[in-house]
């Protein structure tokens, strides 16, 4: 993902869109914060983009640990945090906000005999898609577009991986109203990590 904005976020355009038309940023699932914390370095590099960075996550744990790495990445606590599973706590208010949300899900399947037997562990959180892969990532589209600013531009960014059920995973996005492009695929260890990028075709 980071590859990906290094490569393609400049002075001018983030990806596609202008920077200064990017007021509202979510990094959903941020885990560590390494991706908020990157958008928010850029942001002190560039006048001309100054949206504000939300970081969210189900964990919170992670909250911690984002809020810790982004000190310690001195940057003064300018990131906004939100506990949450996925925008189930979001406040009414952040409707119809954001230009850019990106996610790099948990998109691995469960492991059958674990999902059965043993509760889910918070680290489990990291990895663990459901049962096919794709679970919390459906969950996630069927909601994103309530938190889209549909009169601007915008993107979606989600990370998947040849280890879920693609096909039925591609249905949905197409299902579901969006404009899918896969931006790269890099082979890293067992897995094709995907990038993926949809824009909101309201229909
Ligand atoms: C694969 S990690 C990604 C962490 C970080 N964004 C990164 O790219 O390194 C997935 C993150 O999503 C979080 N997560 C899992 N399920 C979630 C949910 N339902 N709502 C919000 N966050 C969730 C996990 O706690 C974890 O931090």
């Amino acid at each position: 993902m980071i590859d990906y904005f290094r490569r393609n976020i400049d002075n001018t355009f983030f990806d596609r869109i202008k920077l200064e038309d990017i007021d509202t940023i979510l990094d959903m699932g941020t885990g560590t914060g390494i991706i908020a914390i990157f958008l928010q370095h850029f942001k002190s590099l560039n006048s001309n983009f100054n949206p504000r960075i939300f970081a969210s996550d189900i964990l919170k744990e992670s909250i911690k640990c984002a809020k810790n790495n982004e000190r310690l990445n001195q940057s003064s606590s300018k990131i906004i945090y939100l506990q949450s599973d996925l925008f189930l706590s979001f406040p009414k208010s952040l409707r119809s906000t954001f230009n850019i949300i990106i996610f790099n899900p948990p998109y691995l399947p469960s492991l059958p005999k674990i999902e059965e037997q043993l509760p889910k562990k918070k680290i489990d959180h990291s990895w663990d898609g459901g049962l096919k892969g794709i679970e919390i990532i459906i969950d996630f589209l069927k909601d994103v577009k309530n938190f889209l600013n549909l009169n601007k531009a915008h993107y979606i960014y989600f990370i998947s991986s040849n280890r879920c059920k693609l096909d039925e995973l591609e249905t949905q996005i197409i299902n579901l109203g969006f404009k899918h492009e896969k931006l790269e695929k890099t082979h890293i260890f067992f897995e094709d990590i995907i990038l993926n990028r949809l824009q909101y075709i309201p229909g």
